[in-house]
This record gives structure tokens, C-alpha cells and sequence, in this order.
């Protein structure tokens, strides 16, 4: 159940879950247990977001620059990607989750890539919330890539226009989201959902992701209740 009784909510969140260095610092803890106490703070947030019935939650978990971390590291947060499929996967199914991937699908190592289609095969007929998770995303890459398979399927230069180019991107029939929240207090995108921000309300918060509880949550559901969205009318 709810604590807060909010009206206007948003129907689409997505948060840049970052801060998990700092917080293994801020511990005495090496890095990889900050990515695993940020992976384990995720199924705090589905909860709480479910409770507040929000129908699209999208996490941006790796981005294609993440990739030139130091390969130890890259390798430990594939491997933390991959047991928390194996960990999540039948709770977020039992309570209809419907699980999507945002990303370039195959650079993964093929197990990895078998666990998220086995898993987006899984729910995809659930009806409640719909998660997705951004691993080795980035907009740049998103728009660019669209692009290319708009040209490749012989879409005439005529039938290009916002619309279309949209429908080529990894999930067209997710609304934008209506509130991008970043946790580790750095003001920016990082490549985050260039597209779909465009008219974004954004929250930026100091608290580090595996601190980012329910009362963090619920501050950042009152800010964006408070917000006029205008979307370049008045
Ligand atoms: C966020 O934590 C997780 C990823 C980007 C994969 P960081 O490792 O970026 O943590 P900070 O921002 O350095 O504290
Ligand atoms: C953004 O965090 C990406 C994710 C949280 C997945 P980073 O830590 O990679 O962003 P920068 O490098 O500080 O911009
Ligand atoms: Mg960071």
C-alpha cells in the first residue's frame, strides 16, 4: 500500500541508478560490493513503485560507455546482471511484471543474451508494471541505430519524420517517461534516453543508488507532483 496519497503521478519513471562507487567508499567496501548493495536495492524500488501503481519503471543500469571501465569491473557487473536475472526473475513474474531490455542486445555474452529473452518471453504477456532494464544502452547509439534500419527496410526520405524514425527505436510502445530521476547528485543524461527526454520532467538527487530508499522515492513522486508541464504550450 501507499504511505503518501499523491495525485498526479507519473505514468513513466526512469532513473540513472548511479552512485554505487561512492557508496562502497563511503563504507571502507571495495567497488563490486557497491553494485551489488545497488542491485539489491532494486527490488525495494519495483516494490515501492508498484505500490504506487506507476506503469512503466525503466532502470539505466550500463551504459555503452561503461564499457571502458576496467574489465574487472565490467566483468562484475555482467555477472551481477546475471544473477539478478536468476535471482528476480520468478518474484517479478508472480506479481505480472512484464520485463523488456533496452540496449544493443548482442554484445552480451550469449548467456546473458539468453536470460533477458528468456525472461522478456517469459512475462511478456504480464499486465502489470512494466520494467525495463537499459544495460549497455546509450541514446546516441539508440538514434543512430533506428536510423539505419529505417534506411535499411527502404523508408523514402519523404516518409521520415518524427513518428516514424520512433517507431524504429528499442521500445516505441512505451510512452516517454514523464520523470527521469538521477540518484549520486551529478546533473546530466550520460546518454540516457536522448530521444525520449525531450520534454522529461528531471529530478536529481544526492542520495547514492543503494541508499535510494521508499522516503527518497517518495520525495522525488511529491516534486514531480508540484511540477506545471507546459510541453512548449500555454
Ligand atoms: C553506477 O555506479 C553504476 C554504473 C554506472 C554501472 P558508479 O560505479 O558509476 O558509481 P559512482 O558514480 O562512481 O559513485
Ligand atoms: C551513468 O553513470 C550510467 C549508469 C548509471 C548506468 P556513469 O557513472 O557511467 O556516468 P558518468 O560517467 O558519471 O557520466
Ligand atoms: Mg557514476
Amino acid at each position: 500500500m501507499p504511505r503518501l496519497t499523491i495525485t498526479n503521478l507519473p505514468e513513466h519513471v526512469a532513473i540513472v541508478m548511479d552512485g554505487n562507487s561512492r557508496w562502497a567508499k563511503q563504507h571502507g567496501l571495495p567497488r563490486f560490493e557497491g553494485h551489488w548493495a545497488g542491485a539489491k536495492n532494486v527490488r525495494h524500488v519495483v516494490e515501492v513503485f508498484a505500490d504506487y501503481k506507476i506503469g512503466y519503471l525503466t532502470l539505466f543500469a550500463f551504459s555503452t560507455e561503461n564499457w571502458s571501465r576496467p574489465k574487472s569491473e565490467v566483468r562484475g557487473l555482467l555477472r551481477v546482471f546475471r544473477e539478478m536475472i536468476d535471482s528476480e526473475l520468478k518474484l517479478l513474474h508472480e506479481r505480472g511484471i512484464r520485463l523488456r531490455h533496452l540496449g544493443v542486445i548482442h554484445r552480451l555474452p550469449l548467456d546473458l543474451r539468453r536470460r533477458v529473452e528468456g525472461a522478456t518471453e517469459l512475462t511478456k504477456r504480464n499486465t502489470g508494471m512494466t520494467l525495463s532494464i537499459a544495460f549497455d544502452y546509450g541514446g546516441r547509439t539508440e538514434i543512430t541505430d533506428a536510423v539505419r534500419r529505417l534506411l535499411a527496410n527502404g523508408v523514402t526520405l519523404e516518409k521520415i519524420n518524427e513518428l516514424s524514425l520512433k517507431e524504429y527505436l528499442y521500445a516505441p510502445e512505451i510512452p516517454d517517461p514523464d520523470l527521469i530521476i538521477r540518484t549520486g547528485g551529478d546533473m546530466r543524461l550520460s546518454n540516457f534516453f536522448l530521444w525520449q527526454a525531450a520534454y522529461s520532467e528531471l529530478y536529481f538527487t544526492d542520495a547514492l543508488w543503494p541508499g535510494f530508499d521508499r522516503a527518497e522515492i517518495e520525495k522525488a513522486l511529491v516534486a514531480y507532483a508540484s511540477r506545471q508541464r507546459h510541453f512548449g504550450r500555454r
